[in-house]
Formats: C-alpha cells, structure tokens, sequence
C-alpha cells in the first residue's frame, strides 16, 4: 500500500510505462475483436454500430437543427451549412442540466428536451420542419440511423424508465404528450462520430473521433468485413463508423494491474452512480480526476505527510477537490486552490509540492491511457503513417499538459508516425448536422 508521496507517483505511474501501454493495448485489441464479432458476447467494450457509413462529402448544403444531450449542458442549435465556401454557422442555446434532472425520469428529461426544442424553434422563428440531429452522448443500441435502445445510463445521468427504451421514441413521446409539432429527426449519433464527421468535412483522413470531457469514448472507421455482428444490407457500403464506448474497457478485470487502491476507494463511494464500471472512463475521464486525487490526498494527510494531518470540510466532501484543480495546480496555482478553494490551512511550499506531483502523476496517467487507446485504434486500421484523429473535450481542450503528454506517449509508442490530432470545433453540434445532412442526401 502506498503511503509516501513517492509510492503514490509509483502507483500511478509504473503500469504505464511504454512496456505497460503495449500490454494495455492488446488487451483493448482483444476486446474489440471480441465486440465486433457478436451481438450477444462477453467481453468488454461493446463496439456499437452506428450506420454512419461515409464522412460527410464537403458538398452538404441547408440548414439543420441539433440536439446535445450528453455532459452538464444540453444545447440547442440550429446549423446553416454553406457547401460554396465550406462554412458552418450557427445559433445555439445552452442549458444547464441540474443534478436533480440527471436523476429524474423518462417524462421529465425528455420533456425537458421536448420543451427546450420547441422554445428554441419559436425564439427563432423557425416554422418549417428542419432535419435534426440527435447527438445523445450514451451507450445506445442502434438498430438504424434514426433507431436506438440506451443500454444504460453513464457520468452521474440516472434518469429513471429510460434504460432499455428507444431514444428517438422517448423524444418523441415526449413531444407529442405536449402537442409539440413533428420534428423530422434523421440522426441518432453518439459524440464521437459527431467529432469524427465535424473534423472530416474538412479532412477526408480523419477515421477516429475521440471525446476527453467529462466522460471518454472513440469511434473509428472499420472495413464492414471486419464488423461480423453486421446483420444488415453488405452491398451498399464497405465500411461503417463503430462507437467502441472504450470507456467500459476494465470493467470484468483488464485493468486490474493499472487500478489503484484510490481508484477503488473513490469508486466504491454511494455518491457514485455506477460503481465498479466504466473503470478505463474513471481513470481518464475530467469527471473523475478530482476525486482520484482527493483520495490520495486523504490518504497522505491521514498519515500526516500534508497539511500537518488536518484536513478540511471542503477536502472531506465527496467532489471536494475539482477536477478543475487539476489544471490550475498544474498551471501554478496550487496555493491558491489549496488555501481559498480547499479550505486548508496552514498549507507549506512542499505540501504544494506534493500535491503538485500527485495531479501531475494522475494527469499523466489519464493522458497516457488515452493514448494507448488512440494507438490501438490507428494500429487496428493499418493506418499508423498517415490517419487524422479528431479530438473535443474539455480535458483535452483546458487541461493545460494533458495534449502534450498524450502526443509524447502516443509517439513512443509508434515512432514515426503520420497521426495527426485536430481539435473539432464542436463536434456534437456540428457533427450531429452533418449527420443528418449526409442522412437526408
Ligand atoms: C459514454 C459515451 C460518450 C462518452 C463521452 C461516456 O460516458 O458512454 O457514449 O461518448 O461518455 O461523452
């Protein structure tokens, strides 16, 4: 058990080693493979098939709506694509989902996004039916484009009577029930496809669409051939975007040489909605981040190596410690986060310091693992010298060493690569129009 700061950087550290992230790496391999070859199966990670078949072309034309449902805000959008100068504009609204409505049920979420939509259209004065796009940020069975059951909920969503129910059915229920006027929706789409087709309108390499935010996931171009569970048409198309929701990869036990006691200690707390899954998400993901270190930190002062022993009210409450903190400390604010945000006090230089190494150390971690699973995802197309990843998040995009780290690894892990990361502008939004655009055509 780790008890100095050392042990702890150790703990987090060592498994993720580049020796460590090949190991990782085959092991996401194998559960891909597994996923892709059954419906039914028991592996890990499900591979959904997401009946996006080709990026978006740069010729779609019109206007669109999107909806965002999927982190702490639910957007609104309506999105003008402008083929002739390949421009995206937009007009969104931004609303936020309160924890109470996370965990609320079936009526009230989709009523919510029912109503939301329906204001929109009128605060906009959009009368006429629009082709709209869903980007619903879940693990969702899609029988279709426009069809999908959620599997179950993650992040802290827990909305009840929803798991196991039709999506675009429940949007619609829920509209009808409130004599909303149709809505045209023509696309189901998970966040990362978005980001994927929001960075291939304009990058016909782009075959991987990564989300590094409050929860993580990528999606990737296969070759059809390789998707055995595809029970659909074969003559229409060879290849298919599939939704990995990696994020569930550990969860019967590959990573159980990488997990620490602090990620079990703070997964194992009745705060957390989903305890003892999504574990790779909880190691990577900004949700999760503040708590890991929290738990080291309540490790450390229990010993009495910080803060003299003395903890505060705001350290002992679960989320006390933001994953937020993690970037300002590791911009130089540790100070600052440790005596006005946390509460504690006396705080020394080398209580910062240690502080400092423990997020540096978790921070790493993540951004390595993230990288492991880029790399496998490039290494499993055969596209190692050239392929475009695209990326959104608000880890990846705030957290100010985490790109950084994760491009290091990914380049120790394949030297001389031809991967390019670009950041999408929006890929929930911009990507759930461009869905439904390429749908309409
Ligand atoms: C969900 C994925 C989603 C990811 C990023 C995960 O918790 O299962 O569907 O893509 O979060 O938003």
């Amino acid at each position: 058990m780790a008890s100095s700061v050392g042990d702890i950087v150790d703990a987090f550290l060592k498994p993720v080693t580049k020796e460590g992230l090949e190991a990782i790496s085959s092991r996401l391999l194998a559960q891909f493979e597994t996923g892709l070859a059954k419906e039914k199966h028991d592996g890990e990670v499900k591979m959904l098939i997401t009946y996006v078949h080709n990026l978006p072309s740069g010729e779609e034309n019109g206007d669109f709506l999107a909806l965002d449902l999927g982190g702490s805000n639910f957007r609104v959008l309506k999105i003008t694509l402008d083929s002739e100068n390949r421009d995206i504009s937009q007009v969104d609204s931004k609303f936020s989902i309160s924890e109470e409505l996370k965990k609320s049920d079936q009526d009230r979420l989709f009523g919510f996004i029912a109503e939301s939509l329906n204001n929109f259209k009128k605060e906009n004065g959009i009368t006429s039916k629009l082709p709209l796009g869903f980007t619903f940020s879940f693990p969702v069975n899609q029988t279709s484009l426009t069809a999908g059951t959620l599997i179950h909920w993650t992040k802290d969503f827990k909305a009840a009577n929803c798991e196991g129910n039709d999506v675009v059915k429940m949007l619609r229920d829920a509209s009808d029930a409130r004599k909303f006027p149709d809505t045209d929706i023509v696309a189901l789409v998970n966040d990362t496809t978005g980001t994927q087709m929001a960075v291939g309108y304009s990058d016909q390499d782009c075959h991987v669409g990564v989300i590094l935010g409050t929860g993580t996931n990528a999606c990737y171009t296969e070759r059809l051939d390789a998707v055995t569970k595809f029970n659909g048409d074969r003559s229409q198309h060879d290849k298919v975007i599939i939704n990995t929701e990696w994020g569930a990869f550990g969860d019967k036990g590959s990573l159980k040489d990488v997990i620490t006691e602090f990620d079990k200690a703070f997964d194992s707390q009745p705060e957390v909605e989903n305890g003892g899954s999504q574990i790779y998400e909880k190691m990577i993901s900004g949700k999760y981040l503040g708590e890991i270190v929290r738990h080291a930190m309540l490790k450390l002062i229990n010993g009495g190596v910080l803060f003299g022993g003395k903890s505060s009210d705001v350290l002992k409450k679960f989320e006390g410690f933001k994953s937020s903190y993690l970037s300002d400390i590791e911009k130089g604010e540790c100070m600052d986060v440790l005596k006005n945000k946390c509460g504690l006090d006396p705080v020394t230089e080398q209580d910062c310091e240690y502080v400092t190494q423990i997020c540096r150390a978790v921070s790493t971690r993540a951004a390595r693992l993230a990288a492991a699973g880029i790399v496998t995802i490039v290494r499993k197309m055969g596209r190692e010298k050239k392929c475009t990843v695209a990326v959104d998040g608000s880890l990846y995009k705030l957290h100010p060493e985490f790109r950084f780290r994760m491009r290091a690894a990914i380049n120790e892990m394949l030297p001389c690569n031809g991967v390019i990361i670009k950041e999408s502008r929006d890929g929930s939004g911009r990507g759930a129009a461009l869905v439904a655009a390429v749908a309409k055509q």
